[in-house]
């Protein structure tokens, strides 16, 4: 079977042939089976795989012990829809355990789910109806905060919605705001305070990337909010679990009031969670309260089972060392390879996280990442894929390092990197 006879089958009855936007491929790939850090195409292809379904395969794929606590769970349960599980119980007790900023948790199907109910949950506390959020973060489909994520240049400072169709009040009430720009932070607040319901970025814009924030934002960001009684809202949807059982805010050390994570998780599996403090969780109606939040799929015990599944795995504090240990050595050895070849190239990342950028200078926001050179960033890219080494053919995405990753994957991934970018070094000016 080719994946070229099946896609075909896949484009007469899905718009497009892929379910999400961002996955089709220019070679259309049908994919068969996973394992570890690995994905084989329908085709017999073996490819190592940094993309890790855009970040949740923090373990590895189709990690044993994952797929036991799943098989046990529906095993002897399914989805009942009222009540809840010890499941759940559980999980968003290990969610109150580890993340800072969790006094309550509640579990949702998907980050975008959660960023619109820490949005509106945000609105109705503070009742103010604005939001700010930073070019270059990306919370989701949804209206409240779909704008302004890989902007146009010529979109940098006014409104780019990411679709059409979109409300203009929603679009209307949310500001966007450049990253690290302590600045343009205050000056907002300051004037429009009284009007802004919620904060939210992701402390690492990783929809760009790795653009770390810098220490002083960070505590701007909290201060800001606490004089003007502003919902600070991280989503930590990709760095929640990634990169450490507390998040990103442990690292940081700012605490936000509210934090979305989902992705890695549940190492796969569809589960998020909004968390944060007490006195704002209890205004959801599950808890009696006035802002709706419901779902029939929320907490299924295949997703809690495999959150919970995944927290143990990453309590044991040595996957940690080794995800850092093996994303350490892959931004090392590229950062190298690039420099001997006098290669303009960042290396830019955190963690598990390393991001190639063809460019040079420093990286403090979204604009900066203008400097680019997109098409070098896509050839390599495609050409590392071509040679069986998996990373996302779009400018700046992210490679995840999982923990089924081994010190030959990286070395076999540095040599692979190494006969690409010098063969490049020949045909573009980089
Ligand atoms: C930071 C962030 N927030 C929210 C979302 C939306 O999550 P989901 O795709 O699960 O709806 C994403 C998805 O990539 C994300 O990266």
């Amino acid at each position: 079977m080719s994946s070229a006879s099946l896609f075909q089958r896949a484009q007469a009855v899905t718009p497009g042939g892929v379910n999400s936007a961002m996955r089709a491929l220019e070679t259309p790939v049908v994919w068969e089976r996973t394992e570890g850090a690995h994905m084989y195409d329908v085709e017999g292809r073996r490819y190592l795989d940094y993309h890790a379904a855009f970040g949740p395969i923090v373990l590895g794929h189709n990690h044993p012990v994952i797929n036991r606590a799943v098989s046990a769970a529906i095993n002897q349960i399914d989805l009942l829809g009222v009540g809840t599980t010890e499941f759940e119980i559980r999980l968003a007790e290990k969610v109150v355990e580890h993340v800072p900023s969790a006094d309550m948790a509640l579990i949702v199907g998907s980050g975008t789910e959660a960023t619109y109910h820490a949005s509106r949950l945000a609105r109705a506390v503070t009742g103010r109806m604005k939001l700010i959020k930073f070019q270059g973060c990306f919370h989701g489909g949804h209206d409240y905060l779909l704008m302004n994520i890989i902007s146009p240049p010529e979109k940098i400072g006014q409104k780019d919605p990411g679709s059409a169709g979109m409300l203009p009040e929603a679009i209307a009430n949310t500001i966007v705001l450049p990253f690290n720009d302590s600045e343009a932070l205050e000056q907002t607040v300051t004037s429009q305070g009284h009007d802004i319901a919620a904060i939210i970025l992701e402390p690492i814009p990783h929809n760009i990337g790795c653009v770390l924030p810098e220490p002083e934002f960070a505590r701007t960001l909290r201060d800001l909010c606490d004089e003007h009684g502003i919902v600070l809202v991280f989503d930590e949807v990709i760095t929640g679990f990634r990169h450490g059982l507390g998040g990103y805010q442990e690292k940081l050390g700012v605490t936000p009031d509210i934090t979305t994570m989902a992705k890695a998780i549940a190492n796969g599996y569809p589960c998020a969670v909004v968390a944060g403090r007490a006195d704002l969780m209890m205004r959801f109606s599950t808890a009696g309260g006035d802002v709706f939040l419901a779902g029939t799929y929320n907490g299924h015990p295949v997703a809690t089972s495999a959150a919970l599944a995944t927290i143990e795995q990453l309590e044991d504090e040595s996957v940690y060392e080794q995800l850092f240990r093996l994303g350490e050595k892959a931004r090392q050895g590229l950062q190298d390879i690039a420099d001997n070849l006098d290669i303009s190239m960042i290396v830019a990342g955190y963690g598990s996280v390393f991001v190639p950028y063809f460019m040079s200078g420093s990286i403090k926001r979204y604009a900066d990442l203008l400097r680019n050179n997109t098409e070098a960033d896509i050839a390599f890219r495609t050409e590392m894929i071509k040679r069986g080494v998996f990373m996302f053919p779009h400018a700046m995405k992210r490679n995840h390092v999982s923990a089924a990753h081994t010190e030959a994957d990286i070395d076999h991934t540095l040599s692979v990197a190494e006969d690409v970018l010098r063969e490049m070094s020949r045909k573009f000016r980089l």
